[in-house]
């Protein structure tokens, strides 16, 4: 049966046990001298000072099962949300190939969905088959309805400039804290093609010109995704909830508190601001900064 388009394809399922397809896949994937490695260690790739857990106090006085069943929910987080990334792109570089204006723009799409293909390919075998359908990720399933977007300007500053050059600065961070030497690698080899991706957006944006609907479009999205920034790390807060059971509101504030919200979520924004110095995106930013988007909440705002 053919469904319905859906260019992001997150809840795309994998092939069922041993197919031809696969067999084709690994030798494709191979030709481009990607072989997917084993991962070692089914719990946590990333240690608690990476998550900032080690000042949290509800962390230091859980048990040692307890830490590291909460270490590895945010592990299983992030790796999940990787995962989910480059399976977006995979679509979202095939919808701009279709909507290329010369031939070489339109090869580079190619080769960029080609890459995103390659990076699935990389970060799926760190994943729980179980967890790679279906979401209710709010920010996955924001850049689920970005995808779909017509607009080929709204799509090239939002996903490639703003996102693709935040995720550029969030796979060096994950190859740098990562405690597996396999899974650092994967992460490393994603930063060439990833600069790319973004750089190309850079270039593509510069030239256009953007009318005042593409504009505000640009910035209402963006609102949206940096009120999740704002809101700091909501899923280590929702690991810790998990491991340890209910908490109350005001636990949940001291650990925003603990987890340094601001500093954290502040650095993060400050980043995001910078991805958007393009000459055409001043009124986005301007329009942005009136609404105090890229001021951290504080731990009482993030409950
Ligand atoms: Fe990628
Ligand atoms: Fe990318």
């Amino acid at each position: 049966m053919i469904s319905k388009p859906n260019i992001a394809g997150l809840d795309l399922p994998h092939l069922d046990g041993e197919d031809k397809l696969d067999r084709v896949l690994s030798s494709a994937l191979k030709s481009r001298d990607i072989s997917p490695p084993f991962p070692l260690s089914p719990s946590s790739y990333w240690d608690a000072s990476y998550f900032n857990l080690p000042n949290v106090r509800i962390f230091q006085d859980a048990t040692e099962e307890e830490q590291s069943q909460i270490l590895g929910l945010c592990s299983q987080g992030l790796l999940e949300e990787a995962y989910f990334i480059e399976k977006a792109g995979v679509g979202y570089m095939a919808k701009m190939v279709l909507l290329a204006e010369t031939i070489e723009e339109r090869m580079l799409y190619a080769l960029f969905s080609a890459d995103e293909a390659t990076h699935l390919a990389q970060i799926t075998p760190f994943v729980s088959i179980e967890e790679t359908v279906a979401t209710d990720n709010p920010f996955l399933r924001l850049l689920a309805d970005l995808v779909e977007t017509q607009d080929k300007i709204v799509l090239l500053f939002v996903l490639q400039i703003v996102l693709e050059g935040w995720g550029l600065s969030h796979y060096r961070n994950l190859a740098q804290g990562c405690l597996n030497s396999d899974l650092k690698e994967v992460f490393t080899g994603f930063l060439q093609a990833e600069a790319r991706h973004h750089a190309t957006g850079v270039t593509l944006f510069d030239r256009a010109s953007i009318s005042a609907q593409s504009k505000d479009a640009i910035a209402q999205t963006l609102a949206l995704f940096l009120q999740m920034i704002q809101m700091g790390p909501q899923s280590v807060v929702a690991a810790i909830e998990r491991v340890k059971g209910h908490l109350s509101r005001s636990q949940k504030v001291r650990i925003f508190a603990e987890l340094d919200t601001e500093n954290h979520s502040g650095t993060r924004l400050n980043l995001l601001r910078s991805l958007m110095r393009s000459e055409g995106a001043k009124t986005i930013v301007q329009q942005l900064e009136e609404r105090k988007a890229f001021q951290p909440f504080s731990p009482d705002n993030c409950v």
